[in-house]
């Protein structure tokens, strides 16, 4: 079996060598130009005038271009049209491109950049979500809403009624290999490397930016170091700059963001402030809920509208709300244009609905456990769920397991035994204080605009007997290419070491969709399969046919193919085909059964099957001065049946520091101007080795997944960050310990939101 093993990651080696090639680490061709963008200085303004003589003077420069000397489309937005390359008279933000230098080096480039001479009429800029709502400045016309049942008249009905607020901060993606292209002219077109989760996108813009049809434009990717989401639009305007000069030039064009710029020309997680407004019965039950969700979009619409729409299908996470009331409005702000991150605003979502359990359990002085279990949806039972349960999007739960899954957590973490320790600790302890908490997550799978469920592959079988596997998704360090190859292997018997795994590009398999959503092996894993399947059966065949059996009877496994009594290498059955004109080569296809959804409605079924998973966090706060520790956590996740169990605990332990770093130590300032402040590691505070829990136990949750994805197995890659929270309830709990009254506390939880928590616990206003 290759499907189902914990190997390790293709590249693992080369990752900490240091020999994995980037896109920056194609070696340089002859007389190759070099990048850099000149940005803006102010949020939002008119420029007045810009004088670039001494960019232009700069040694090295080879040229300067703005808006005006664009040939064709000047646009690198990948969904509304309003993101031009080079600023075109307003600017929207600090840090907005408005002219490119063209220089002989990287160095020279940057440097010329610095010498413009611009000056700006000002106009007022719009930074907060306030100032938004109050300028009514938003994309879309007005607010989403999405309803099931009547909020409004059971929370007028309910014994308890609470209501509150929480913000959730922005997050900067911190891939460590920074956004970079490279283009070569080729015959006709271009050929371009860029660092994206998304090859098709890129050949699309640049096509577009061009004047080229996208047959000229050939797109590849062989790994990123890390996207996050960051990589899914933000590229963009790197591989059209470069494609651009490329062709003006006839020559070579390489562009890569140094770290600061990068932090301050690309968008970010989406900051949310969430309004409450919740009825409940003694039991901790909700009766009904009404969520508002107001949206730091930033100047531009990029995926903002999908994003928030994902933060409102997950309003819920685990809970069944039977009258619930849901408005979300889109922000346009003078800030980065906010972007896709890791949960796609399914994070931004279920931070929400936690927060109200917490606060429920607070105000009956409940343990909060009870009141999450009190509300879960109902466990699927062997024959399916017990009752009709829908979500507020009116969507059948059929596959829940989460009461199971939390049984089976609490039981192996000691959860009550060390609620009790800690209530004890809490009780002779002044100064430090702890806290434990249980979170579970339900993510849906599928990308919610149904028509990117759909993927593509390209399989060739050598005479040799080695396999070349190529499909659409895109390795970014989460192990797909590794996980897919097992796919191929398994379909052919063979070695994972036998199939060769190839860069993404456009020219192999066309039409793509972002690697994104999770749903990277699920897709390509399974049109890969379909590609491998063909070739199989069509040897089969063959050989079949050359030993009079049934093709029925042709087994291929352990590197060797059976037929009728006789043995032969798999080596040798390809060689055999081959001499048979047996064609050895397939694409696969597939698109995602079952979905179906409407958007503007709010209903429908926009996700194929839930992933779920569970975490209990322990930490500990010095009330004196906001400092924290995370002591334990443990982990119970449902990866249906894993493809490679090695690759997905990785998943989970990365996904949840991630997670813990957004809800924690990672804080993103913007100054009263719209400069951001943190704009490098010196100011800007990833979780760090020390950061991570103490103890970190993590068990997959192995049963197979009820729909038939690729080997039953589920996605993982946005999952696990989610289970993060945890960790900002524990933090919740803890501050809580220090006095009367519900804390309240914000994220991201610094240790000076955790000071302002335990004050306000402490009863200070
Ligand atoms: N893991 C690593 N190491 N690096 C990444 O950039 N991106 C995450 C997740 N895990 C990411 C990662 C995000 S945002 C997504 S959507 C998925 O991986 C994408 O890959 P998949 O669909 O193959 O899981
Ligand atoms: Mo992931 S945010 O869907 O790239």
């Amino acid at each position: 079996m290759s499907v189902s093993r914990p190997i390790p990651h293709d590249s693992a080696a080369l990752h900490v060598t240091g020999a994995a090639r980037y896109v920056d680490d194609v070696p340089l061709p002859a007389d190759c130009l070099h990048l850099c963008f000149g940005l803006s200085e102010i949020a939002h303004g008119e420029i007045e005038s810009m004088d670039l003589s001494e960019v232009r003077k700069s040694p090295g420069v080879v040229a300067v271009l703005t808006a005006r000397d664009l040939p064709f489309d000047n646009d690198v937005s990948p969904s509304a049209h309003d993101e031009p390359l080079l600023a075109t008279g307003r600017v929207h933000y600090v840090g907005q491109p408005i002219f490119l230098v063209v220089a002989d080096s990287h160095l020279a480039a940057r440097k010329a950049a610095r010498k413009a001479r611009i000056t700006w009429r000002e106009l007022p800029a719009i930074l907060t979500i306030e100032q938004a709502l109050e300028a009514n400045s938003r994309f879309e016309d007005g607010p989403v809403v999405w309803i099931k049942g009547d909020a409004d008249r059971a929370i007028a009905r309910a014994p308890h009624v609470i209501q509150g607020c929480i913000h959730t901060g922005a997050q900067e993606h911190f891939y460590l290999e920074g956004q970079a292209a490279f283009a070569l002219p080729t015959e006709g077109g271009l050929h371009v490397h860029s660092s994206t989760q998304h090859p098709t996108e890129i050949q699309h813009k640049v096509a577009e930016a061009t004047g080229l049809p996208m047959a000229a434009v050939r797109v590849e990717c062989r790994r990123m170091g890390g996207g996050f989401g960051g990589k899914e639009s933000q590229g963009n305007a790197l591989a059209v700059a470069c494609a651009i000069v490329a062709r003006m030039f006839g020559r070579p064009a390489r562009m890569r963001y140094d770290r600061d710029d990068d932090m301050i020309i690309t968008g970010k997680r989406h900051d949310f402030r969430i309004d409450y407004r919740v009825g409940y019965d003694e039991r901790g039950r909700i009766l009904g809920l009404e969520f508002t969700h107001y949206v730091r979009c930033g100047w531009a619409q990029d995926l903002s509208l999908p994003v928030a729409d994902r933060a409102m299908l997950h309003s819920d996470n685990a809970y069944l709300l039977e009258n619930v009331r849901i408005e979300s409005h889109r922000l346009r702000t003078n800030t980065q244009s906010a972007t896709a991150f890791r949960g796609f605003g399914g994070p931004q979502g279920m931070v929400g609905i936690e927060r109200v359990m917490d606060h429920i359990a607070h105000e009956l002085g409940l343990d909060p456990l009870q009141v999450r279990r009190a509300n879960f949806y109902a466990d699927a039972g062997a024959g399916g769920a017990p009752r009709r349960q829908t979500t507020p999007y009116h969507m059948e739960v059929e596959d829940f397991v989460l009461d199971a899954m939390t049984a089976e957590l609490t039981r192996e973490a000691d959860y009550d035994a060390r609620r009790a320790a800690v209530a004890d600790w809490n009780a002779r302890n002044e100064v430090l204080k702890k806290g434990i908490a249980l979170t579970p997550v339900k993510f849906g799978i599928s990308f919610t605009l149904t028509h990117l469920n759909q993927a593509g592959a390209l399989v060739h079988v050598y005479q040799d007997g080695s396999i070349h596997l190529n499909h659409g998704g895109t390795e970014m360090g989460q192990g797909l290419f590794r996980k897919v190859s097992q796919v191929a292997a398994q379909a052919f018997g063979v070695p994972v070491e036998q199939v060769a795994i190839t860069a993404t590009d456009t020219g192999k398999v066309p039409n793509t969709s972002a690697t994104a959503a999770s749903s990277g092996s699920d897709l390509n894993g399974m049109a890969v399969k379909v590609a491998c399947d063909t070739i199989r059966a069509r040897m089969a065949e063959y050989l079949a046919r050359l030993h009079q059996a049934d093709p029925a009877d042709v087994r291929f496994a352990d590197g060797r193919v059976t037929v009728a009594g006789s043995e032969m290498s798999f080596a040798e059955a390809a060689a055999a085909c081959h001499q048979g004109r047996v064609s050895l080569s397939s694409t696969g296809f597939y698109a995602t059964p079952k979905i179906n959804w409407d958007r503007k409605a709010g209903r429908g079924r926009p996700f194929y099957y839930f992933a779920y998973g569970a975490a209990i966090s322990e930490v500990v706060i010095d009330t004196l001065t906001g400092e924290y520790r995370i002591l334990r956590t443990d982990i119970l996740h449902d990866c249906g049946n894993s493809l490679n169990p090695a690759i997905d605990i990785g998943q989970i332990e990365g996904g949840f520091v991630q997670g813990a770093g957004w809800l924690t130590c990672e804080e993103i300032v913007w100054d009263d101007k719209g400069r951001l402040r943190t704009h490098a590691p010196s100011t800007y505070k990833i979780p760090a080795c020390a950061d991570r829990p103490r103890i970190f136990n993590i068990r997959l949750y192995d049963r197979p997944n009820r729909e038939q994805t690729i080997y039953r197995s589920k996605a993982v890659g946005e999952p696990p960050f989610m289970l993060a929270i945890s960790v900002f309830s524990a933090l919740a709990q803890a501050c809580a310990a220090a006095g009367p009254h519900f804390p309240n506390l914000q994220a991201p939880a610094t240790p000076e939101q955790v000071l302002r928590a335990v004050r306000r616990a402490q009863g200070a206003a």
